[in-house]
């Protein structure tokens, strides 16, 4: 048990000075009694509700459910409301924002009489934001994941969010569908509160949180709408003043060992690429080093075993994956890749938590002979036209691109790459390489979800329905096929994307881990001589700071100002 003097809300609420007479005068304004606080640890419960996030429609609900929990163990719960940042909504990039809301997750922990905190996320740069946040704060944390919608149904057919919204526009464009069956769709793909509900981001960062242990057990696959969602919300609010007790702070939990279960979990989850911007920039903040060696190791050894869109050939989602015993019933298959001594939010060790964890369908969490891919889903390529690395999803794309060469077609802004695209007179084949450049962290900047370059309607029609694309943006998680992403240095900076030209020879072997643009080094130094750095977005306000402090995607895209080795954690204010 804390010495509830040595609680940091008592140096504003327990003197007995004219500061904190003050400081609980403001509390009595909200119709609180003296009884309510004293002595006990202030819950924030930091919520992203908001009505332009539908992910989070249920959070408004949920917070009670939290606070009951606060309640139960005799902790003082007060609800914080966040900037929200839907992923589908947000433009140009929610990843451009992600920092934003780390920083104001800090640093509303610092100045408030916070002693804990319920992070409250979900909708794809949330979860990874809240936790940068929490981490650099040190306070005790624990993420609360928003869960995933149920599956989308249309005329019968169950729909995944993302997945099948670009599958059925291929087919719109190639005209094998009509505009009221296209309606269905969009009505039908999203029919409730929660995230999406394939393997994209929410779904990838939830179970990295789960794995690290800074969410209870279980928790990252239970439906938004299910009762178990408010029991777990309930739980959440009890352990983290037990936490607060115990002093169990993210520092205990996030070990470099927990990083590493959190990776060999996403790995077996088949996950979404921006998970390597997340986990590097977290793992940063928790002072460990780890890059895309690490990334590119644990997918060597680790088989995808999530047979979860849109990894695979199945229709399952993230609801079958819950029915089928949810993560620890996937850490339990895992449970020889796994560090499991670490300890958790649950005040329990991995391997407590999953002990009792069983397999209900073979087919959704499969066996780790019988995979759904033989390797990890991410593999980090490097070569001359991404010297720092790159990133490329075997999992979920066409097998022969996995050892491909072809002529690149360079394109240096979205806008004439659409046009092209639409272009029915289009001299693209569906042997060429399209190439889209300044689109990175700081070139778009934000580093949106571009990669996924659409196929040419022109060839769609042709029934080709996969192509190498690359370029130094990210895809969304519930994004697939042949799309190499994250080029570092990305072009802005003068990587050597920005060097290469329409009819160059690229080349990518997945099985060497390379990359390559078939062009001497001499030829290479001749074109950087005559190149010219763009010029900068946004001339000011955040999108300023963005740019002018943004780390590489290799380095996590963290501001280089937030890095732990720039100043100790959320230093305590004056009171
Ligand atoms: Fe919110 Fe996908 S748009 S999780």
């Amino acid at each position: 048990m804390a010495d509830l003097d040595k609680l940091r809300s008592q140096r504003w609420l327990a003197r007995r000075d004219f500061r904190s007479h003050m400081h609980g005068s403001r509390i009595m304004q909200m119709g609180y009694d003296r009884k309510d606080w004293e002595g006990k640890p202030v819950i924030a419960i930091l919520n992203s509700w908001s009505e332009f996030n539908p992910c989070h429609m249920h959070f408004r609900q949920r917070v009670d459910d939290v606070k009951r929990g606060v309640l139960q163990t005799g902790g003082f719960p007060l609800e914080m409301p966040t900037i929200s940042l839907n992923d589908s909504l947000v433009k140009p990039s929610a990843l451009l924002y992600r920092n934003m809301l780390a920083m104001e997750v800090e640093e509303m922990i610092r100045c408030y009489p916070v002693d804990g905190v319920v992070l409250m996320g979900g909708c794809d740069k949330t979860g990874p934001a809240m936790l940068l946040g929490a981490t650099s704060a040190g306070v005790p944390a624990i993420f609360l994941p928003a869960g995933p919608m149920l599956r989308g149904n249309s005329r019968g057919k169950t729909l995944g969010s993302g997945s099948d919204g670009f599958k059925y526009w291929d087919d719109r464009r190639a005209g094998l569908i009509t505009e009221e069956q296209w309606g269905g769709i969009m009505s039908g793909i999203a029919r409730g509160p929660g995230t999406c509900m394939t393997m994209g981001t929410a779904s990838t960062m939830a179970a990295i949180a789960e794995a690290l242990g800074m969410a209870l057990p279980g928790a990252s696959s239970i439906p938004a709408v299910d009762a178990s969602h408010q029991r777990m919300s309930a739980e959440a609010g009890r352990r983290i003043v037990e936490m607060v007790h115990g002093d169990v702070r993210p520092a205990t939990i996030q070990t470099r060992q927990a990083f590493l279960n959190a990776i060999t979990v996403a790995m077996a989850m088949g996950c979404s690429t921006n998970a390597i911007v997340h986990v590097i920039a977290q793992a940063r903040r928790a002072g460990h080093a780890i890059g895309l060696e690490e990334f590119d190791r644990i997918s060597r050894e680790v088989p995808v075993i999530a047979n979860i869109r849109p990894n695979g050939t199945s229709a399952y989602l993230m609801e079958d994956l819950y029915y089928a015993g949810g993560l620890p019933a996937l850490m339990k298959r895992l449970e020889h890749h796994l560090h499991l001594d670490q300890m958790t939010v649950s005040g329990k060790t991995l391997a407590e938590n999953i002990a009792g964890a069983e397999v209900y369908n073979d087919d959704v969490i499969r066996a780790l002979d019988n995979p759904v891919y033989a390797e990890g889903s991410l593999a980090v390529l490097r070569g001359n036209l991404a010297p720092d690395g790159c990133v490329i999803k075997p999992s979920a794309m066409d097998s022969k691109f996995l050892q491909y060469r072809g002529p690149a077609v360079v394109f240096d802004d979205y806008p004439s790459l659409k046009k092209e695209l639409d272009n029915e007179e289009t001299t693209l084949t569906a042997d060429h390489v399209i190439v889209l450049r300044n689109v990175g962290p700081k070139g778009a900047p934000g580093m949106p979800e571009w990669g996924m370059i659409p196929i040419p309607t022109k060839l769609l029609k042709q029934g080709v329905r996969d192509m190498l694309r690359i370029s130094d943006a990210r895809m969304s998680g519930t994004s697939y096929g042949a799309c190499v992403l994250h080029v570092a240095p990305e072009s802005h900076v003068g990587g050597n994307l920005a060097l290469l030209r329409t009819g160059d020879i690229v080349s990518v072997d997945v099985a060497r881990r390379s990359i390559a643009v078939e062009v001497s080094d001499e030829e290479l130094a001749r074109r950087r001589a005559r190149w010219v750095s763009p010029p900068q977005r946004f001339e000011r306000g955040y999108g300023r700071m963005f740019v002018e402090h943004i780390l590489q995607a290799d380095q996590g895209c963290d501001l280089d100002f937030l890095l732990t080795a720039e100043g100790s954690p959320a230093g305590e204010p004056d009171i």
